[in-house]
């Protein structure tokens, strides 16, 4: 088996911004609500004429550029999201066609917030086995076009963005192990009912808001912090590691409440989370992507680090990645 490292990394935020006094005129709630009780400030949110894919393609071609890979190295394009920019074809065929990456297989999956992480998972066996060479990865969503902006329990949680990574074979360090796990029977704690083939677009779907994010936060909170703990425990022995190794920790940012817990039962310093949900709110797959991204950009994340990324969401599914950078 080949080793399989993380080459690059790109992320791209839309340039609006929505925070929490913008939302204070929309639903009943206040900056000082939200700020205690998920840690989010603001969020950046597409404009008009923007989707998944028009942000993919910008955090794709940094991460491309960081990793001085030419899109037609590429064999592999994953795009994790639950948002892409129509049900077919895929995001990642879009961007396949924008790029120009006439070699790559293309193809999405849907894991939500562990997108990301399950794309990894996923880009690496296909490298691994030798399949592969080159993978791009995305998580792009742009969770602003299934949010009920009249649900404050939901509307002040989410934002839009996308973050990119490269892989490929590396001589030292890169992927040391994975974890991932699932369980569909907590299927009904967040979904969006509406749009697929079970209630097809109609007036009345549309009347009875079924296009939206519905969502059971308190019965989630307290599995993302059990389910993400889980996680980053199994990575860290399948790597023979313990908590003391990880250099940098990036956690889902759903709540800051959630990803502190889960560093405390992990047994990982605060100093060591990498955090940035304050500025963009829980973006889904895209989430651990930018903050990936973020954190080796401002040098939070060195050669040769040992990186513990760590995810959960709606499915349910969760997962974690030791990386040694
Ligand atoms: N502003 C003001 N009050 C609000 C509010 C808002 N935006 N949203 C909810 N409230 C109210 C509720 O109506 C409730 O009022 P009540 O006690 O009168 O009924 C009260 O605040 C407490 O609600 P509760 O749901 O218990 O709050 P919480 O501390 O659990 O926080 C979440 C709510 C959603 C922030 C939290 O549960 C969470 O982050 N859950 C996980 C979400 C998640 O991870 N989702 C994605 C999975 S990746």
């Amino acid at each position: 088996m080949r080793k399989v490292g993380i080459i690059g990394v790109g992320e791209y935020l839309p340039e609006r911004i929505l925070n929490n006094a913008d939302l204070e005129k929309l639903v009943d709630t206040s900056d000082e609500w939200i700020t205690t009780r998920t840690g989010i400030k603001e969020r950046h949110l597409v404009s008009k004429n923007e989707a998944a894919s028009d942000l993919a393609i910008k955090a794709a071609k940094q991460a491309l550029s960081s990793a001085k890979l030419k899109p037609q190295n590429l064999d592999l394009i994953v795009v994790a999201t639950i948002t892409p920019d129509m049900p077919f074809p895929s995001v990642a065929c879009i961007l396949q066609n924008v790029l120009s990456a006439k070699n790559a297989i293309c193809f999405d999956i849907s894991a939500a917030c562990a997108g990301f992480v399950y794309a990894i998972v996923i880009a690496q066996q296909f490298i691994a086995r030798g399949s592969c060479k080159n993978a791009l990865i995305v998580g792009t969503e742009v969770l602003s076009s299934i949010t009920d902006w009249e649900d404050r329990n939901t509307c002040v949680l989410f934002g839009d963005g996308a973050g990119a990574a490269v892989l490929s074979e590396v001589k030292t360090g890169g992927i040391l192990s994975t974890y991932i796990g699932s369980d569909g029977a907590m299927a009904d704690l967040l979904f969006m009912p509406g749009g697929g083939s079970r209630n097809p677009t109609t007036h009345k779907t549309i009347d009875n808001r079924l296009h939206y994010v519905k969502m059971r936060g308190n019965e989630l909170f307290k599995l993302a912090v059990k389910s993400m703990t889980e996680a980053g425990h199994k990575a860290l022995a399948k790597a023979g590691l313990s908590c003391k190794d990880v250099a940098c920790f990036i956690p889902h940012q759903a709540n800051i409440r959630i990803l502190l817990a889960v560093a405390k039962r992990l047994g990982i310093d605060e100093k060591k989370i990498y955090i940035n949900i304050a500025k963009y709110g829980n973006m889904s797959s895209a989430s651990t992507a930018t903050a990936l991204c973020e954190a080796v950009k401002e040098g939070m994340i060195k050669k040769g680090d040992i990186v513990l990324l760590d995810a959960f969401g709606a499915g349910l599914v969760w997962g974690a990645v030791v990386i040694k950078w």
